[in-house]
């Protein structure tokens, strides 16, 4: 969507920031012995209580209120009973709607206090979609996004997922613009808005390129790799972009 009224911004930044107080949450929750069934109960307990409705589970029939990626999972991964370890990969990504506006924010990060090679990955990627912020402004092409990612990828010898990527979001989970990869394509020739709400989140990995899809139907993986992805929903303008997935609670 291209917001166009104070309504729908103040619609967004509700929700927007519904869905970031309620990562922080999970984040906060996430400790060793804790399983993601858990923290999936949890999550939709939160949401419920802010009037938020998951949007995994109410535009796909997701089996879950939030998507957690655990180890190889690199994205759309179903809440389990397995119990969180240290040192563990988890990828959290929260979307939900309120009143018919949506935002989606997700984030990469490692179990306990580890300095292993996947929390190194998810420094990188924090990195990386700060670089892709500087790079979203009114009136560039919206590929400038994906070749900055890229770039970034190469100098610290890292891969890009080119099958996931940013969209469009608001008024649907999904919308136009409808792929925003973390890699460049020349022939790409949309050009970013002012005003314009797309959610960016690069994928980046330690030696993956694509994505393999679990028997469960939902799950995307690599058997090898890590890979990881932080995401916001933003709004673009002519400065830096106005970031909606802002927490406004602590639970530390
Ligand atoms: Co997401
Ligand atoms: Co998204």
């Amino acid at each position: 969507m291209s917001i166009e009224t104070e309504l729908e911004f103040e619609k967004m930044t509700e929700i927007g920031a519904i869905v970031a107080n309620c990562l922080e949450y999970l984040k906060s929750r996430a400790k060793v012995g804790i399983s993601t069934e858990e923290l999936d109960y949890l999550a939709g307990k939160f949401l419920s209580k802010y009037g938020a409705i998951s949007a995994p589970k109410s535009e796909y029939n997701f089996p879950g209120h939030v998507c957690f990626s655990h180890e190889n999972e690199v994205a759309h991964g179903i809440p389990s009973n397995k119990k969180l370890k240290k040192g563990d990969l988890l990828n959290i990504d929260v979307s939900a709607s309120k009143d018919g506006f949506y935002a989606d924010n997700g984030e990469s990060f490692v179990i306990g206090n580890s300095k292993n090679k996947k929390a190194s990955l998810c420094k990188h990627v924090k990195k990386v979609l700060e670089i892709a912020l500087n790079t979203a402004r009114a009136g560039v092409k919206i590929n400038r996004v994906g070749f900055a990612v890229e770039q970034y990828a190469k100098e610290n010898r890292l891969t890009v997922i080119r099958d996931l990527g940013g969209h469009g979001v608001g008024r649907s989970l999904h919308e136009e613009p409808s792929f925003i990869g973390s890699f460049g394509e020349h022939r790409d020739r949309r050009i970013f808005t002012e005003n314009l709400v797309v959610a960016i989140e690069p994928f980046l990995s330690n030696g993956a390129h694509h994505i393999k899809e679990a028997a469960d139907g939902w799950t995307l993986f690599h058997e090898r790799f890590y890979s990881v992805q932080k995401e916001h929903t933003l709004m673009i303008r002519k400065s830096r972009p106005h970031i909606f997935t802002k927490p406004t609670m602590n639970f530390s």
